[in-house]
């Protein structure tokens, strides 16, 4: 018997969901039941109905998951595959922003710790940022913890005052500009799909910027042969699917998320034989953290 067919008999056995993010692996995203983007992965993770969830991604996924869904097992595949980003931000900078704004709004992308959250007013994914802020009636933005995500969300809504925090993703801030100018001299016809997490530098030559479910969307969709994709390249397979034909370039040969990739077909078995690795979220910050979370799930309507 093969891995696969191993994951995808305890799967039924157990009464076991796999979720995973874009990113991991083809293989691991070929044995899951639902595979997308942060945005879609946390409104299926409020709607299965089996026992365990086995979540494909990193920490603040599952986190994010278990919040939501209290009574479920949630399991990680690979328990320390986080996402740096998630802690850049810090309690104190929001009571201090808090101190010196009445109307303040904490928008918390959801790449962020569970106690980051509990301090937050609404959390966000970069596939409803600028609708939420937007809809917020709040004038003053403190938007935690990525600066890239938030100078994009920025500019959208100029009728805001959003306050940057100093977060970034290391893989997506690895693009540069003078990449993006080599690649567009070698491959002119090609255009560029980018996501919000890379810096303005490089979104400024975007033809679309968007999460990753948009950017396959965008690909897929585009009457264009060429694309240069400044995101992780986890989002080739699933355009290779939908759209075989397209000539797909990164900026650089290794465009990965090295946390995602932590988490192997292998890995996935384990978890699934074992029971291990099993998320717990403190019951008080699970309680707190759950309700920016909600807010989102309901202004993203
Ligand atoms: P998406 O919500 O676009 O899937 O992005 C998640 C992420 O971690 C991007 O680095
Ligand atoms: Fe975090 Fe960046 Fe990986 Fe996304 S790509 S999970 S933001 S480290």
């Amino acid at each position: 018997m093969s891995v696969t067919s191993d994951i995808l008999k305890l799967k039924k056995e157990k009464n076991a969901v796999i979720l995973a993010h874009y990113y991991v692996d083809e293989d691991v995203q070929e044995v899951a039941d639902y595979v997308g983007d942060s945005f879609y992965l946390s409104k299926v993770a409020t709607k299965v109905d089996q026992d365990i969830i086995v979540f494909a991604g990193v920490e603040f996924m599952g986190e994010s998951a278990k919040i939501l869904n209290p009574e479920k097992k949630v399991l990680m595949p690979e328990p320390g595959a986080d996402c740096p980003m998630a802690h850049m931000a810090t309690k104190e900078e929001i009571f201090k922003m808090r101190e010196q704004y009445d109307d303040l709004a904490v928008v918390c992308y959801i790449n962020s710790t569970a106690e980051l959250k509990t301090y937050s007013d609404v959390c966000v994914t970069s596939s409803n940022a600028v609708k939420i802020v937007k809809n917020l009636p709040n004038k003053n933005i403190f938007f935690i913890p990525d600066q890239n995500l938030g100078r994009f969300v920025a500019k959208q809504v100029p009728e805001k005052n959003v306050i940057l925090n100093k977060g970034f993703c290391p893989r997506h801030v690895a693009i540069t500009e003078n990449m993006v100018v080599e690649i567009k001299k070698k491959y002119p016809q090609a255009k560029l799909a980018a996501h919000p997490e890379c810096t303005e530098e490089v979104l400024k030559y975007a033809d679309y910027i968007g999460s990753t479910s948009g950017i396959i969307d965008y690909v897929v969709d585009t009457d264009c042969e060429e694309f240069i994709i400044a995101t992780v390249d986890g989002v080739f397979g699933e355009i290779r699917k939908k759209a075989p034909g397209k000539k797909l370039y990164t900026l650089k040969p290794d465009q990965v998320c090295v946390n995602m990739k932590m988490v192997t077909l292998d890995k996935v078995l384990d978890v699934l034989e074992q029971e291990n690795n099993e998320v717990f979220v403190d019951e008080e910050v699970a309680k707190k953290a759950m309700k920016p979370l909600t807010r989102m799930l309901e202004l993203a309507k």
